[in-house]
């Protein structure tokens, strides 16, 4: 995945810890392990979560609180500690993916029975549990996160849409595979993108590449990708 120095720099330290997690203990510290990855949807929280799965080979254990809420209403805080107990026994990355009503400041919205209980109870158990593994929420709420929820996490990142040289690597990665044309203006290309999200990138160039194999050309020219721009704002 393609992400801005400072925030690659953020990742790496979290596996760094992580695989020197044993000499850490022998100091008395502990590796980051709790993360809160917040920003625009379509940027890589999910995917970042992932990666840190893969890089520490920790298995993924994903909870969907949008679904936990309306399949097990008037369970969901039991569950939850049950995924914690799992966690606590088999070393896992737990992903608490889209947990958005967990991370908007809890002043001034309505007591909602249910989910202000969840809320309480995972809070409760990210400070009970010292879990072996890792644990990553994620949200897309960049703005009034619950400062109560900052507090739990050793790292709070912020992924935010691609600057122009990480849309022009997004680009080029995901046209890897396709014969590209010399003369495509790059600079061109990404200035008529505009603000867009990494997924949104990941889209062009994979639409682009289809038209190239679909109208058996050879390469890939400046106007497929023009297209594929175009295509997308509709
Ligand atoms: N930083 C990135 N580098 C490369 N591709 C990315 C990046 N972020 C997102 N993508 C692409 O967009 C898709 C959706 O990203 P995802 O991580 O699910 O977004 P979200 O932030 O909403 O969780 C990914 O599967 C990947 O194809
Ligand atoms: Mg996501």
């Amino acid at each position: 995945m393609v992400l801005p120095h400072q925030i690659e720099q953020k990742f790496s330290r979290i596996e760094c810890e992580y695989a020197a997690r044993e000499r850490l203990a022998m100091h008395g510290l502990k590796p980051r392990k709790k993360i809160l990855l917040y920003g625009p949807p379509g940027c890589g929280k999910t995917l970042g979560a992932k990666r840190l799965a893969w890089s520490t080979g920790l298995t993924l254990v994903k909870v969907r609180f949008d679904v936990m809420l309306s399949s097990m209403f008037g369970e969901s805080a039991s569950n939850l500690r049950t995924i914690f107990d799992f966690c606590m026994k088999n070393p896992s990355l737990l992903l608490l993916d889209e947990c958005d009503f967990i991370a908007r400041s809890r002043v001034g919205q309505k007591d909602i029975g249910e989910v202000h209980r969840i809320v309480n109870t995972l809070l409760q158990l990210l400070d009970d549990y010292d879990l072996p593994g890792l644990v990553v929420a994620t949200t897309n709420i960049s703005d009034q996160i619950d400062t109560a929820l900052f507090r739990r996490f050793d790292d709070v990142i912020e992924i935010s849409k691609p600057g122009p040289e990480e849309v022009l690597s997004i680009l080029k990665m995901t046209l890897s595979s396709i014969n590209i044309d010399k003369r495509i203006d790059w600079k061109k290309i990404v200035n008529t993108m505009g603000e867009v999200s990494a997924s949104e990138v990941v889209k062009i160039g994979e639409n682009a590449s289809k038209e190239v194999i679909l109208n058996g050309s050879k390469t890939l020219t400046e106007s497929h990708l023009l297209k594929a721009i175009k295509d997308l704002e509709y």
